[in-house]
């Protein structure tokens, strides 16, 4: 009996050896060195570039895309109108393809306290070929807004792509700086897995929504040309009985 107990003491002491020296060799690297700094930077003000809107009137602002299907080839197009509905169409075609094609998007708006949104439109395109660079144009006329967006390989066991993950991004100066570092890695993120917490307008006295407009220009310099595909984080639950009811 005892030989046995000692027989399960050594293989216990023998696992955990085993995982000892496996934690000991394994060693998953440093993918950057880049560390954000510990002060809490402020909110970059509203007349920042970053947040600067694009010329004419009414323009599409705003601009992003999320994957639109679980096969990969499709995505939502998204953007805002300011000040009126304005065209509610996406053009789009692939990089050899012959032809232009049209997508009708819906739209929307909503109000918060004293908020009141632009014209929030979402167009959803699915029959994308696997693979391949497509151009989009969203906007009428002379300030019509040309982006591009690659769509993921066909799906397989050994098919490489490469997510970015980004949480917490707000829009602070560090903010930017995780931006534009993302952008700049060599790995070249091709989608944006979005951990929570956008924003941050819920900081701001009564949500400040418009907060939420600048945060979409701010993101729009990468989120219109690659997925960004989000969850949502404690920041993004408005309760605030005190001043809207929802
Ligand atoms: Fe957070």
């Amino acid at each position: 009996m005892s030989s046995r107990s000692d027989l399960t003491i050594m293989r216990v002491c023998f696992i955990i050896f085993l995982l000892g020296v496996l934690v000991e060799l394994c060693d998953g690297g440093i993918t950057s060195e880049y560390v954000r700094g510990s002060d809490l930077p402020d909110d970059m003000p509203l007349d920042s570039d970053v947040f600067k809107v694009p010329p004419g009137r009414n323009t599409p602002q705003q601009v992003h895309i999320t994957q639109g299907n679980h096969e990969g080839n499709g995505v939502i197009i998204s953007w805002v109108t300011p000040s009126a509905p304005c065209s509610n169409t996406v053009r789009y075609w692939s990089e050899n393809g012959k032809s232009k094609k049209l997508a009708e998007a819906t739209m929307n708006t909503y109000r918060f306290f004293n908020y009141t949104s632009g014209y929030i439109h979402h167009c959803l395109i699915d029959d994308l070929e696997f693979d391949m660079k497509y151009y989009y144009e969203i906007g009428s006329g002379k300030w019509r807004r040309r982006f591009w967006f690659f769509t993921p390989p066909k799906p397989g066991p050994d098919v490489p792509y490469t997510f970015g993950l980004i949480g917490d991004l707000g829009q602070t100066y560090d903010s930017n700086r995780t931006l534009s570092h993302y952008e700049m890695n060599p790995g070249k993120g091709q989608a944006v897995l979005f951990l929570g917490d956008l924003s941050y307008a819920d900081l701001y006295k009564f949500h400040d929504n418009n907060r939420w407009d600048t945060w979409g220009r701010f993101v729009e310099r990468s989120a219109a040309y690659q997925p960004w595909i989000w969850t949502a984080g404690n920041h993004e639950i408005d309760f605030v009985p005190d001043i809207v009811r929802l």
